[in-house]
């Protein structure tokens, strides 16, 4: 059962509505600061209204989103989620000393697989708070966590992690050293500014002495990426097309998915471009607004930036944070950064 609170006096998140839900029997807390519909709509018709169309890829997770998001990770093409749970379980022990009595916050939680794998070998850790754009996902992965993990206290908080925030102001987390947990490489979802000035976010919210683990995917061949992000099964088109059935029924758009295919492509710049490519020449309506289309046309729907560890430690330190230490695969082929605040 979950209970709606509307007094917020306690609720310090930036630009959040008044709704605060808990679940007293489940050990979840669950904040609702879920972006209003209005802002998809505007987002959305600003991207298609630029010369370059795009949509953030913040959008492609509703529940259909999240659910084909994971089918991703578990594709064989797609290394980058057993590599980093590899590296999570060979380093875990590491990984559990160095949070000590802290709180966990993890941003984009998702299915909070990973954080499992923490919490194994962590097993008194108390607090854990997750952050992540999908409501339902969210809700019902922090319910799952707290029936695996009883002594935990789940703190659910739906909002756009990638915006200034502040953590709400309750007693479990006063005082307390907070280690922030960004795993699966979303870091490369972000563009190089954005990057920074999330890292910079990141570091204001986990306040000096915090420290922070991401995970970051590493560059390498265009043999091994490209399949990563168009796999066999057309797993990743059909995560991709999702957004347009999203745009439809949320917004009332009239997308025809046929007139669309799914491409990713790798830039040597250092990130994969993944688009939707117009078939055919046409017009999109969103209530009276429409968008042309030419044939060829892309609409992007993704960047994945890939870094050197050299790179990325560069990024963190600009940011505000001091590198401690970097733990990779065999391979090299993903890296999970451990840097302190300063
Ligand atoms: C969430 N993020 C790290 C994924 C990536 O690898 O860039 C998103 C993704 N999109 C398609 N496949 C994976």
């Amino acid at each position: 059962m979950t209970t709606t609170v509307n007094d917020t006096s306690t609720l310090h998140l930036s630009n959040s509505p008044n709704i605060s839900e808990f679940s007293p029997e489940q050990n979840v807390k669950l904040y609702n600061f879920h972006p209003p519909v209005d802002d998809f709509r505007a987002e959305v018709i600003q991207g298609l209204s630029k010369s370059q169309k795009t949509i953030s890829p913040k959008f492609l997770y509703d529940k259909k989103g999240a659910e084909l998001f994971d089918a991703i990770c578990k594709l064989d093409e797609y290394y980058i989620t057993r590599t980093e749970m590899a590296i999570l379980q060979t380093y875990a022990r590491e990984i559990a000393q160095l949070i000590g009595d802290g709180v966990l916050v993890e941003f984009g939680s998702g299915s909070s697989q990973k954080v499992r794998i923490i919490l194994d070998a962590k097993p008194r850790l108390r607090t854990y708070i997750a952050l992540d754009i999908s409501h339902q996902h969210l809700y019902e992965s922090c319910t799952n966590l707290v029936e695996d993990y009883p002594q935990l206290e789940a703190i659910a908080i739906c909002a756009d992690y990638t915006q200034p925030l502040q953590l709400p102001d309750i007693p479990s987390l006063h005082n307390k050293y907070k280690v922030g947990f960004f795993p699966g490489s979303s870091i490369g979802n972000l563009e190089p500014k954005a990057s920074l000035k999330f890292l910079k976010n990141i570091a204001n919210l986990l306040q000096c002495n915090g420290s922070f683990i991401v995970g970051v995917d590493l560059k390498k061949s265009k043999e091994i990426l490209e399949p990563a992000y168009d796999d066999s099964e057309g797993v990743s088109a059909a995560f991709a097309l999702n957004l347009l059935t999203r745009i439809n029924r949320e917004l009332g758009a009239d997308f025809d998915q046929k007139n669309f295919a799914y491409q990713a492509v790798y830039n040597p710049i250092g990130r994969i471009e993944m688009s939707l490519v117009s078939l055919r020449e046409q017009i999109v309506h969103i209530d009276d607004t429409k968008f042309k289309f030419e044939k060829g046309e892309k609409l992007c729907t993704e960047h994945s930036y890939k870094y050197t560890i050299t790179e990325f430690q560069a990024l963190a330190a600009q940011a505000g944070f001091k590198p401690q230490c970097v733990w990779t695969d065999p391979e090299e082929l993903f890296s999970l950064h451990y840097l302190k605040v300063i």
